[in-house]
């Protein structure tokens, strides 16, 4: 084969693939349809790149204005743990990471649910893990504030859009999380606890937060500051299993120990977790797939037939195929309109009334499965195009 034939191969596989589907073979990003990335799952055995979901479907769009209880949000573990960053003292971090990308790109790929562990720190409040609750120079990511401000940018841009900050709190100066809220110009925006139901009864809807501009809930774990600061006490609204590898075991969803028993109704919200002990960037990727869909189904019925309104992981990106983003889709067709996917919700629709998705229409659906010789022969040349843009990247290199 010569290098102008392998150059026309390879024009014709980046021209051809610009929009592949889940699941089908790609060389890079830009391959894949928008909210997919290309990666591999070796944990899984799957080491053909393959185009992977990193963005839910926005569940307000498809059937507005039903009580914020009533859907589900992608929720990163340790948000600000982003892998690889130096620690905003100058120092190397030696803490564990969680995430690939920054707030920012979270929020703009649909992430919700932001989970982040504040301290006291160098006279202000500080993103950190801990060695025994103290925050050090290497496990110091950044202070808060800076994230607080990328929330309050989004909100800004994106005026319909709730998010949800659950803060693992080990601030003990006086009203340090109130004023760090402040400084980042998040006050604006905070929904009150006196809105939230005490007693498991319908969180206010979606529609009615945005047209008071309070899309912002926050959630702490320190009991006390619910009524010192007005910052909801988590367990209070919420019941939460187990994290860490304690909550990874097929078919148990224990309640998290702070939290009430899962089948506790008097909390209208549920959130379930997924990660290990450690963060484990090649592991999540099977992680987030098969074993956390499962764990979804497992935490349903724990927590009394109630579909989680957060699904919280490590690497929210990784997965070999749907992953985290597919898993609340399935939460949200359940919570909004009885289905196996929010893609086939409708606004009017009678519950559960389902549909079958278009294959290759409907975003997000699985391609169909290798039952059609024209699948399997699209699938060859993909496999035959991204062999040739392989062949011809390592000619280039070896030039
Ligand atoms: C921690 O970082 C700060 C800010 O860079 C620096 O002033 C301080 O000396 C560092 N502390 C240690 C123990 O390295
Ligand atoms: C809730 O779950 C516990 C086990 O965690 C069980 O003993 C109890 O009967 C359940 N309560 C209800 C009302 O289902
Ligand atoms: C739902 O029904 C109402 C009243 O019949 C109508 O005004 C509205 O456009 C419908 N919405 C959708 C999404 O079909
Ligand atoms: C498609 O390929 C798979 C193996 O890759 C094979 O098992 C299946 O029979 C093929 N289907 C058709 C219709 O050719």
């Amino acid at each position: 084969m010569n290098l102008v034939s392998v150059l026309i191969a390879t024009t014709l596989l980046f021209s051809h693939s610009s929009a592949l589907k889940e699941g089908q073979t790609c060389v890079i990003g830009r391959n894949c349809d928008s909210g997919l990335h290309c990666e591999t799952c070796m944990a899984d055995g799957n080491v053909r790149p393959r185009c992977t979901r990193i963005q839910p479907l926005n569940p307000t769009s498809q059937v507005k204005g039903l009580p914020f209880n009533h859907y589900s949000w992608l929720t990163t573990h340790n948000s600000f743990a982003k892998l690889g960053v130096k620690s905003g003292t100058g120092s190397l971090i030696l803490a564990p990471e969680n995430q690939q990308d920054s707030i920012t790109s979270q929020l703009d790929n649909g992430v919700r649910g932001l989970m982040l562990d504040m301290y006291d720190f160098m006279n202000d409040i500080w993103l950190c893990h801990s060695f025994g609750g103290k925050c050090y120079n290497y496990t110091a990511f950044q202070p808060a504030v800076n994230v607080l401000k990328e929330v309050q940018a989004f909100l800004v841009a994106n005026p319909t859009e709730i998010v949800t900050i659950i803060i693992e709190d080990y601030v003990t100066s006086p009203k340090g999380l109130s004023k760090v809220f402040d400084a980042a110009g998040l006050r604006k925006y905070w929904f009150p606890v006196s809105r939230m139901p005490k007693n498991g009864g319908n969180w206010p809807t979606v529609d009615d937060m945005i047209k008071k501009n309070q899309r912002l809930v926050v959630f702490t774990s320190k009991s006390a500051k619910e009524a010192s600061e007005g910052i909801a006490y988590e367990w209070r609204y919420l019941v939460e299993n187990q994290y860490g590898n304690g909550g990874m075991i097929a078919g148990s969803c224990p309640n998290r120990a702070e939290s009430p028993p899962m089948n506790t109704t008097s909390r209208s919200l549920v959130l379930v977790n997924y990660f290990p002990d450690g963060p484990d960037f090649t592991k999540a990727c099977k992680h987030n797939s098969a074993p956390l869909l499962a764990m979804v189904d497992t935490c349903y019925a724990a927590a009394g037939k109630r579909w989680p309104n957060f699904i919280a992981v490590d690497f929210y990106k990784r997965s070999d195929g749907g992953g985290a983003p597919a898993a609340v889709d399935v939460a949200n067709g359940h919570l909004v309109c009885g289905c196996r996917s929010i893609s086939q919700c409708k606004g009017n629709m009678t519950f559960g009334a389902c549909d079958l998705p278009k294959p290759g229409v409907t975003p997000g659906s699985r391609p169909a499965p290798e039952s059609s010789s024209a699948y399997n022969t699209s699938r060859r040349f993909i496999q035959l195009w991204w062999f040739l843009g392989v062949a011809l990247v390592t000619i280039l290199y070896s030039l």
